[in-house]
Protein backbone atom coordinates (compact mmCIF):
# COMPACT_ATOMS: atom_id res chain seq x y z
CA UNK A 1 0.00 0.00 0.00
CA UNK A 2 1.43 3.67 -1.29
CA UNK A 3 1.43 6.20 1.08
CA UNK A 4 -0.86 8.97 0.04
CA UNK A 5 -2.73 6.63 -2.33
CA UNK A 6 -6.52 7.53 -3.19
CA UNK A 7 -8.73 6.49 0.00
CA UNK A 8 -12.36 8.06 -0.61
CA UNK A 9 -15.17 6.50 0.10
CA UNK A 10 -13.08 3.38 1.88
CA UNK A 11 -14.60 1.94 5.37
CA UNK A 12 -11.71 1.64 7.97
CA UNK A 13 -11.88 0.65 11.72
CA UNK A 14 -9.67 3.24 13.50
CA UNK A 15 -8.62 4.06 17.11
CA UNK A 16 -8.89 7.60 18.19
CA UNK A 17 -6.18 8.94 20.04
CA UNK A 18 -6.65 13.05 20.34
CA UNK A 19 -9.02 16.09 19.60
CA UNK A 20 -7.83 18.14 17.02
CA UNK A 21 -8.14 21.87 16.37
CA UNK A 22 -11.30 22.82 14.98
CA UNK A 23 -13.19 20.18 16.47
CA UNK A 24 -12.83 16.71 15.49
CA UNK A 25 -11.31 13.68 17.11
CA UNK A 26 -8.29 11.72 15.08
CA UNK A 27 -6.71 8.61 14.06
CA UNK A 28 -4.26 7.60 11.88
CA UNK A 29 -4.28 5.33 9.23
CA UNK A 30 -1.35 4.19 6.89
CA UNK A 31 0.86 6.98 8.14
CA UNK A 32 -1.64 9.84 7.71
CA UNK A 33 -3.83 11.43 10.05
CA UNK A 34 -7.59 11.09 9.92
CA UNK A 35 -10.00 13.79 11.28
CA UNK A 36 -13.45 12.34 12.38
CA UNK A 37 -16.18 14.93 13.84
CA UNK A 38 -18.01 13.50 16.59
CA UNK A 39 -15.24 11.00 17.82
CA UNK A 40 -13.77 10.80 21.13
CA UNK A 41 -10.08 9.44 21.85
CA UNK A 42 -9.99 5.83 23.12
CA UNK A 43 -12.67 5.09 21.25
CA UNK A 44 -12.49 2.62 18.35
CA UNK A 45 -14.77 3.03 14.88
CA UNK A 46 -15.62 2.39 12.06
CA UNK A 47 -15.91 5.09 9.74
CA UNK A 48 -15.84 5.67 5.89
CA UNK A 49 -13.46 8.33 4.33
CA UNK A 50 -15.15 11.39 3.00
CA UNK A 51 -12.06 13.39 1.73
CA UNK A 52 -9.15 12.23 1.08
CA UNK A 53 -5.06 14.02 0.71
CA UNK A 54 -1.87 12.92 0.38
CA UNK A 55 -1.25 13.75 4.17
CA UNK A 56 -4.86 13.27 5.67
CA UNK A 57 -8.27 12.54 5.33
CA UNK A 58 -11.59 13.54 6.81
CA UNK A 59 -14.27 10.64 7.64
CA UNK A 60 -17.60 10.07 8.86
CA UNK A 61 -18.07 8.62 12.03
CA UNK A 62 -20.22 4.90 10.95
CA UNK A 63 -19.95 2.90 14.18
CA UNK A 64 -18.34 3.28 17.77
CA UNK A 65 -16.98 -0.17 17.55
CA UNK A 66 -15.86 0.17 21.45
CA UNK A 67 -16.65 3.50 23.35
CA UNK A 68 -14.40 6.13 24.98
CA UNK A 69 -14.56 5.97 28.82
CA UNK A 70 -14.88 9.57 27.89
CA UNK A 71 -17.92 9.54 26.08
CA UNK A 72 -20.92 10.97 27.12
CA UNK A 73 -24.78 10.56 26.32
CA UNK A 74 -25.55 13.82 24.10
CA UNK A 75 -28.52 15.06 26.61
CA UNK A 76 -29.62 17.54 23.13
CA UNK A 77 -32.14 16.22 20.58
CA UNK A 78 -30.45 18.34 18.10
CA UNK A 79 -27.02 17.60 18.51
CA UNK A 80 -25.34 15.63 15.58
CA UNK A 81 -23.78 15.82 12.35
CA UNK A 82 -27.09 16.40 10.82
CA UNK A 83 -28.51 18.26 13.50
CA UNK A 84 -27.54 21.88 14.84
CA UNK A 85 -24.21 23.59 14.10
CA UNK A 86 -24.19 25.45 17.81
CA UNK A 87 -22.21 22.60 19.94
CA UNK A 88 -19.84 20.22 18.53
CA UNK A 89 -18.89 18.55 22.02
CA UNK A 90 -21.64 17.20 24.05
CA UNK A 91 -20.87 13.61 22.96
CA UNK A 92 -17.41 14.36 25.87
CA UNK A 93 -17.94 14.53 29.33
CA UNK A 94 -17.14 17.69 30.36
CA UNK A 95 -13.71 17.09 32.48
CA UNK A 96 -12.52 15.52 29.45
CA UNK A 97 -13.54 18.30 27.20
CA UNK A 98 -11.37 20.40 29.46
CA UNK A 99 -8.23 18.48 29.02
CA UNK A 100 -8.42 17.89 24.94
CA UNK A 101 -9.11 22.11 25.51
CA UNK A 102 -5.84 22.37 26.90
CA UNK A 103 -4.24 19.73 24.42
CA UNK A 104 -5.14 21.40 21.98
CA UNK A 105 -3.56 25.17 22.81
CA UNK A 106 -0.66 23.01 23.94
CA UNK A 107 -0.75 21.42 20.46
CA UNK A 108 -1.29 24.38 18.33
CA UNK A 109 1.51 26.51 20.11
CA UNK A 110 3.80 23.35 19.17
CA UNK A 111 2.97 23.19 15.70
CA UNK A 112 3.08 27.19 14.65
CA UNK A 113 5.10 28.95 17.46
CA UNK A 114 7.51 26.10 17.61
CA UNK A 115 7.29 26.06 21.95
CA UNK A 116 8.10 22.49 22.38
CA UNK A 117 6.86 22.81 25.98
CA UNK A 118 4.47 25.98 25.74
CA UNK A 119 3.47 27.13 29.84
CA UNK A 120 -0.16 26.28 29.22
CA UNK A 121 -2.02 25.78 32.44
CA UNK A 122 -4.97 23.39 32.36
CA UNK A 123 -7.95 24.40 31.16
CA UNK A 124 -10.15 26.35 33.95
CA UNK A 125 -14.27 25.81 34.32
CA UNK A 126 -15.84 29.55 34.65
CA UNK A 127 -19.19 28.42 35.81
CA UNK A 128 -21.77 25.95 34.57
CA UNK A 129 -21.39 23.53 31.63
CA UNK A 130 -25.03 24.26 30.46
CA UNK A 131 -27.22 27.02 30.01
CA UNK A 132 -24.49 30.32 29.97
CA UNK A 133 -24.72 31.94 26.91
CA UNK A 134 -26.25 35.24 27.42
CA UNK A 135 -26.65 36.06 23.30
CA UNK A 136 -27.54 33.80 21.08
CA UNK A 137 -28.08 34.45 16.79
CA UNK A 138 -31.35 32.81 15.36
CA UNK A 139 -32.64 32.03 12.33
CA UNK A 140 -35.71 31.71 10.41
CA UNK A 141 -36.74 28.41 8.64
CA UNK A 142 -40.40 27.02 7.78
CA UNK A 143 -40.79 24.98 11.04
CA UNK A 144 -39.36 27.87 13.03
CA UNK A 145 -36.64 29.63 14.39
CA UNK A 146 -33.21 27.58 14.90
CA UNK A 147 -29.35 27.63 14.36
CA UNK A 148 -27.65 27.18 11.78
CA UNK A 149 -26.91 23.40 10.81
CA UNK A 150 -23.75 21.38 11.69
CA UNK A 151 -23.87 20.39 8.00
CA UNK A 152 -25.05 22.87 5.88
CA UNK A 153 -24.35 26.44 6.96
CA UNK A 154 -27.34 27.53 4.37
CA UNK A 155 -29.97 25.24 6.00
CA UNK A 156 -31.46 25.94 9.89
CA UNK A 157 -32.09 23.18 12.31
CA UNK A 158 -34.93 24.61 14.06
CA UNK A 159 -34.78 23.98 17.60
CA UNK A 160 -37.60 24.03 20.22
CA UNK A 161 -34.89 24.67 23.24
CA UNK A 162 -31.37 24.85 23.79
CA UNK A 163 -29.44 23.49 26.82
CA UNK A 164 -27.17 26.34 26.86
CA UNK A 165 -29.04 29.05 26.55
CA UNK A 166 -29.20 31.27 30.04
CA UNK A 167 -32.54 30.41 31.45
CA UNK A 168 -33.49 33.88 31.01
CA UNK A 169 -33.28 33.53 27.44
CA UNK A 170 -34.49 29.79 27.24
CA UNK A 171 -38.07 31.31 29.25
CA UNK A 172 -38.04 34.31 26.61
CA UNK A 173 -37.77 32.00 24.16
CA UNK A 174 -39.83 29.58 24.78
CA UNK A 175 -42.60 32.87 25.25
CA UNK A 176 -41.89 34.42 21.63
CA UNK A 177 -44.89 33.95 19.10
CA UNK A 178 -43.03 36.11 16.29
CA UNK A 179 -44.45 36.27 12.63
CA UNK A 180 -41.67 38.82 10.56
CA UNK A 181 -42.26 39.32 7.61
CA UNK A 182 -38.27 39.49 5.97
CA UNK A 183 -36.74 38.39 9.35
CA UNK A 184 -33.37 37.49 8.48
CA UNK A 185 -32.12 36.80 12.16
CA UNK A 186 -32.60 36.91 15.68
CA UNK A 187 -30.76 37.84 18.35
CA UNK A 188 -31.48 37.42 21.66
CA UNK A 189 -29.11 38.75 24.67
CA UNK A 190 -29.65 39.12 28.33
CA UNK A 191 -27.56 40.80 31.26
CA UNK A 192 -28.20 37.81 33.67
CA UNK A 193 -27.04 39.51 36.67
CA UNK A 194 -29.70 41.95 35.71
CA UNK A 195 -32.12 40.39 34.45
CA UNK A 196 -32.22 42.75 31.28
CA UNK A 197 -33.40 41.03 28.37
CA UNK A 198 -33.32 42.54 24.29
CA UNK A 199 -34.36 40.88 21.39
CA UNK A 200 -32.82 42.45 18.44
CA UNK A 201 -34.54 41.69 14.61
CA UNK A 202 -32.14 42.24 11.59
CA UNK A 203 -35.03 41.95 8.30
CA UNK A 204 -34.20 42.67 5.07
CA UNK A 205 -35.98 45.71 4.41
CA UNK A 206 -35.19 47.21 8.04
CA UNK A 207 -38.12 49.69 7.87
CA UNK A 208 -39.32 49.73 11.48
CA UNK A 209 -42.95 47.77 12.76
CA UNK A 210 -44.87 47.60 15.23
CA UNK A 211 -44.58 44.83 18.03
CA UNK A 212 -46.87 43.87 21.49
CA UNK A 213 -44.86 42.44 24.03
CA UNK A 214 -46.46 40.92 27.60
CA UNK A 215 -43.09 40.62 28.85
CA UNK A 216 -40.66 43.16 30.31
CA UNK A 217 -38.31 43.01 27.22
CA UNK A 218 -36.40 45.91 25.39
CA UNK A 219 -36.82 44.87 21.11
CA UNK A 220 -34.72 46.43 18.79
CA UNK A 221 -34.51 46.65 15.09
CA UNK A 222 -30.72 46.67 14.02
CA UNK A 223 -29.81 47.70 10.75
CA UNK A 224 -26.78 46.86 8.47
CA UNK A 225 -25.02 49.73 9.29
CA UNK A 226 -24.98 48.98 12.83
CA UNK A 227 -27.83 51.35 13.84
CA UNK A 228 -30.28 49.93 16.52
CA UNK A 229 -33.82 51.40 15.96
CA UNK A 230 -35.80 51.24 19.47
CA UNK A 231 -39.21 49.21 18.92
CA UNK A 232 -40.02 48.66 22.82
CA UNK A 233 -37.64 49.75 25.58
CA UNK A 234 -34.32 50.83 25.19
CA UNK A 235 -31.38 49.82 22.51
CA UNK A 236 -29.33 48.30 25.40
CA UNK A 237 -29.02 46.39 28.28
CA UNK A 238 -26.94 46.45 31.22
CA UNK A 239 -24.88 43.81 32.89
CA UNK A 240 -22.63 43.79 35.90
CA UNK A 241 -18.94 41.92 35.81
CA UNK A 242 -16.72 42.30 38.79
CA UNK A 243 -18.77 45.06 40.94
CA UNK A 244 -19.08 47.02 37.82
CA UNK A 245 -22.33 47.38 36.03
CA UNK A 246 -21.63 47.81 32.00
CA UNK A 247 -24.14 49.29 29.38
CA UNK A 248 -24.16 47.14 26.04
CA UNK A 249 -26.33 48.63 23.04
CA UNK A 250 -27.80 46.13 20.67
CA UNK A 251 -24.87 46.17 18.43
CA UNK A 252 -22.01 46.10 20.99
CA UNK A 253 -19.87 42.78 21.32
CA UNK A 254 -19.98 41.67 25.31
CA UNK A 255 -18.57 38.14 26.30
CA UNK A 256 -21.06 35.37 25.41
CA UNK A 257 -20.79 33.88 29.18
CA UNK A 258 -20.93 36.24 31.61
CA UNK A 259 -19.23 34.27 34.80
CA UNK A 260 -16.82 33.45 31.54
CA UNK A 261 -16.15 37.57 31.37
CA UNK A 262 -15.35 37.80 35.29
CA UNK A 263 -12.72 35.47 35.02
CA UNK A 264 -11.14 36.93 31.93
CA UNK A 265 -10.82 40.08 33.74
CA UNK A 266 -9.44 39.05 36.98
CA UNK A 267 -7.04 36.92 34.79
CA UNK A 268 -6.46 39.98 32.50
CA UNK A 269 -5.66 41.86 36.05
CA UNK A 270 -3.56 39.22 38.11
CA UNK A 271 -1.33 38.76 34.80
CA UNK A 272 -0.49 42.40 34.57
CA UNK A 273 0.08 43.40 38.02
CA UNK A 274 -1.00 47.00 37.20
CA UNK A 275 1.06 49.74 39.13
CA UNK A 276 -0.02 53.40 39.69
CA UNK A 277 2.65 55.08 37.80
CA UNK A 278 1.68 52.78 34.47
CA UNK A 279 0.48 53.33 31.22
CA UNK A 280 -2.50 50.94 29.87
CA UNK A 281 -3.58 50.28 26.54
CA UNK A 282 -6.89 48.47 25.64
CA UNK A 283 -6.71 47.26 22.36
CA UNK A 284 -10.19 46.00 20.90
CA UNK A 285 -11.63 47.70 23.99
CA UNK A 286 -15.54 46.77 22.95
CA UNK A 287 -17.73 48.34 25.78
CA UNK A 288 -14.54 48.74 28.02
CA UNK A 289 -14.71 45.28 29.76
CA UNK A 290 -10.99 45.56 30.64
CA UNK A 291 -10.71 49.37 30.75
CA UNK A 292 -13.42 49.74 33.57
CA UNK A 293 -11.80 47.05 35.86
CA UNK A 294 -8.09 48.29 35.35
CA UNK A 295 -8.16 52.58 35.34
CA UNK A 296 -8.47 52.65 38.89
CA UNK A 297 -4.75 50.72 39.58
CA UNK A 298 -3.12 53.00 36.44
CA UNK A 299 -2.32 56.48 35.76
CA UNK A 300 -3.79 56.36 32.20
CA UNK A 301 -5.66 54.45 30.06
CA UNK A 302 -5.57 54.64 25.95
CA UNK A 303 -8.73 52.68 25.05
CA UNK A 304 -9.19 51.57 21.13
CA UNK A 305 -12.24 50.55 19.35
CA UNK A 306 -13.68 50.36 15.69
CA UNK A 307 -17.47 50.02 16.26
CA UNK A 308 -18.44 53.52 17.62
CA UNK A 309 -21.22 52.41 19.21
CA UNK A 310 -19.45 50.36 21.32
CA UNK A 311 -16.72 53.38 22.23
CA UNK A 312 -19.94 55.36 23.22
CA UNK A 313 -21.22 52.63 25.98
CA UNK A 314 -17.35 52.39 26.61
CA UNK A 315 -17.45 56.45 27.35
CA UNK A 316 -20.78 56.15 29.70
CA UNK A 317 -19.36 52.74 31.39
CA UNK A 318 -15.88 54.71 32.35
CA UNK A 319 -17.91 57.95 33.18
CA UNK A 320 -20.48 55.58 35.34
CA UNK A 321 -17.86 54.41 37.29
CA UNK A 322 -16.65 57.79 38.02
CA UNK A 323 -12.92 57.01 35.96
CA UNK A 324 -11.53 60.12 34.43
CA UNK A 325 -8.00 58.53 33.24
CA UNK A 326 -9.17 56.62 30.30
CA UNK A 327 -9.47 58.00 26.72
CA UNK A 328 -11.54 55.44 24.67
CA UNK A 329 -10.32 56.68 20.77
CA UNK A 330 -12.40 55.30 18.31
CA UNK A 331 -11.08 53.75 15.06
CA UNK A 332 -8.75 50.61 13.43
CA UNK A 333 -5.90 49.55 16.12
CA UNK A 334 -3.72 49.08 13.33
CA UNK A 335 -3.94 52.60 12.30
CA UNK A 336 -4.49 54.49 15.46
CA UNK A 337 -1.36 52.81 17.41
CA UNK A 338 0.70 54.34 14.75
CA UNK A 339 0.09 57.72 16.04
CA UNK A 340 0.65 57.07 19.63
CA UNK A 341 3.51 58.18 21.18
CA UNK A 342 5.57 55.49 24.23
CA UNK A 343 6.36 54.98 26.09
CA UNK A 344 3.65 52.35 27.15
CA UNK A 345 4.06 49.67 29.50
CA UNK A 346 1.25 47.65 29.42
CA UNK A 347 -1.30 46.27 27.02
CA UNK A 348 -4.28 44.20 27.24
CA UNK A 349 -5.72 42.86 23.64
CA UNK A 350 -8.53 41.24 22.98
CA UNK A 351 -8.68 41.07 19.18
CA UNK A 352 -11.43 39.36 16.64
CA UNK A 353 -10.15 35.36 15.78
CA UNK A 354 -7.58 37.22 12.84
CA UNK A 355 -5.86 37.98 16.06
CA UNK A 356 -3.49 41.09 16.60
CA UNK A 357 -1.05 40.77 13.17
CA UNK A 358 2.58 41.42 12.90
CA UNK A 359 1.44 45.08 12.47
CA UNK A 360 0.05 45.59 15.53
CA UNK A 361 2.65 43.28 17.47
CA UNK A 362 6.00 45.25 15.98
CA UNK A 363 3.95 48.73 16.77
CA UNK A 364 3.64 47.36 20.33
CA UNK A 365 7.53 47.00 20.85
CA UNK A 366 7.89 50.15 19.33
CA UNK A 367 6.05 51.30 21.56
CA UNK A 368 7.96 49.93 25.01
CA UNK A 369 5.56 47.68 25.81
CA UNK A 370 6.93 45.55 28.95
CA UNK A 371 3.71 43.07 29.43
CA UNK A 372 1.30 42.00 27.51
CA UNK A 373 -2.28 39.84 28.01
CA UNK A 374 -3.53 38.34 24.79
CA UNK A 375 -6.63 37.44 24.80
CA UNK A 376 -7.34 34.78 22.43
CA UNK A 377 -10.41 33.16 21.05
CA UNK A 378 -8.58 30.80 18.68
CA UNK A 379 -5.47 28.82 19.74
CA UNK A 380 -4.25 28.94 16.02
CA UNK A 381 -4.03 32.84 16.23
CA UNK A 382 -3.16 32.60 19.29
CA UNK A 383 0.50 30.55 18.15
CA UNK A 384 0.92 32.72 15.31
CA UNK A 385 0.47 36.38 17.55
CA UNK A 386 2.91 33.84 20.11
CA UNK A 387 5.86 33.44 17.20
CA UNK A 388 5.71 37.30 16.18
CA UNK A 389 5.68 38.35 19.63
CA UNK A 390 8.90 35.80 20.20
CA UNK A 391 10.43 37.31 17.37
CA UNK A 392 10.32 40.72 18.51
CA UNK A 393 11.51 39.89 21.96
CA UNK A 394 8.78 38.82 23.92
CA UNK A 395 8.70 35.93 26.09
CA UNK A 396 5.72 33.53 26.52
CA UNK A 397 5.18 33.69 30.56
CA UNK A 398 2.19 31.59 30.82
CA UNK A 399 -1.06 30.31 29.22
CA UNK A 400 -4.43 30.33 30.81
CA UNK A 401 -6.88 29.12 28.71
CA UNK A 402 -10.95 29.48 30.22
CA UNK A 403 -13.60 27.39 29.42
CA UNK A 404 -16.46 30.37 28.39
CA UNK A 405 -17.73 27.94 25.67
CA UNK A 406 -18.71 24.60 27.50
CA UNK A 407 -19.97 21.99 24.98
CA UNK A 408 -18.21 23.64 21.82
CA UNK A 409 -14.90 23.09 20.57
CA UNK A 410 -14.54 26.75 21.16
CA UNK A 411 -11.33 27.48 23.05
CA UNK A 412 -11.03 31.12 25.09
CA UNK A 413 -7.00 31.59 26.52
CA UNK A 414 -5.18 34.76 27.74
CA UNK A 415 -1.52 34.66 27.13
CA UNK A 416 0.73 36.55 29.66
CA UNK A 417 4.13 38.01 26.75
CA UNK A 418 6.99 40.03 29.09
CA UNK A 419 9.76 41.82 27.24
CA UNK A 420 13.45 40.50 27.11
C1 LIG B 1 -13.48 40.03 20.95
S1 LIG B 1 -14.19 41.62 21.06
C2 LIG B 1 -13.50 42.17 22.60
C3 LIG B 1 -14.19 43.32 23.25
C4 LIG B 1 -13.82 43.59 24.71
N1 LIG B 1 -12.41 43.54 24.94
C5 LIG B 1 -14.54 42.62 25.61
O1 LIG B 1 -13.94 41.66 26.10
O2 LIG B 1 -15.76 42.81 25.86
C6 LIG B 1 -13.30 42.48 19.84
C7 LIG B 1 -13.66 43.95 19.68
O3 LIG B 1 -12.76 44.52 18.72
C8 LIG B 1 -13.45 45.41 17.88
N2 LIG B 1 -12.64 45.44 16.65
C9 LIG B 1 -12.57 44.51 15.66
N3 LIG B 1 -11.63 44.84 14.76
C10 LIG B 1 -11.08 46.01 15.18
C11 LIG B 1 -10.04 46.83 14.70
N4 LIG B 1 -9.39 46.52 13.58
N5 LIG B 1 -9.73 47.95 15.37
C12 LIG B 1 -10.40 48.27 16.51
N6 LIG B 1 -11.38 47.52 17.04
C13 LIG B 1 -11.72 46.39 16.39
C14 LIG B 1 -14.84 44.83 17.76
O4 LIG B 1 -15.78 45.84 17.44
C15 LIG B 1 -15.05 44.25 19.17
O5 LIG B 1 -15.66 45.19 20.01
Amino acid sequence: MHKGRDLMSERIQLQLSAMAHGGPALGRYEGRVVFVPYGVPGDTVVVEIEMSKKDWARARLLEVVTPSPDRASPPCPYFGPHGCGGCQWQHIRYEAQLGYKTAVVRDQLARLAGFSEAPVRPMQSVGEPWAYRNHVQLHPAPEGLGYISADDNRRVQPVERCLIMHPLLAELYEQLDLEIEGLVQLSLRAGVRTGQRMVIFETEDEEPFEIEVDVPVSCVLLRRDGLPITLVGWDFLEEEVAGHRYKVSAGSFFQVNTAGAEALVHTVSDMLAPQAHQRLLDLYAGVGLFSVSLAKHVARVIAIEENPISVLDARENLQRAGLDNVEVIQGDVTEMLSSLEGPIELVVADPPRAGCGTAVVTRLAELGVERLALVACDPATLARDARTLGECDYRLVEVCPLDLFPQTYHIESVALFVRG
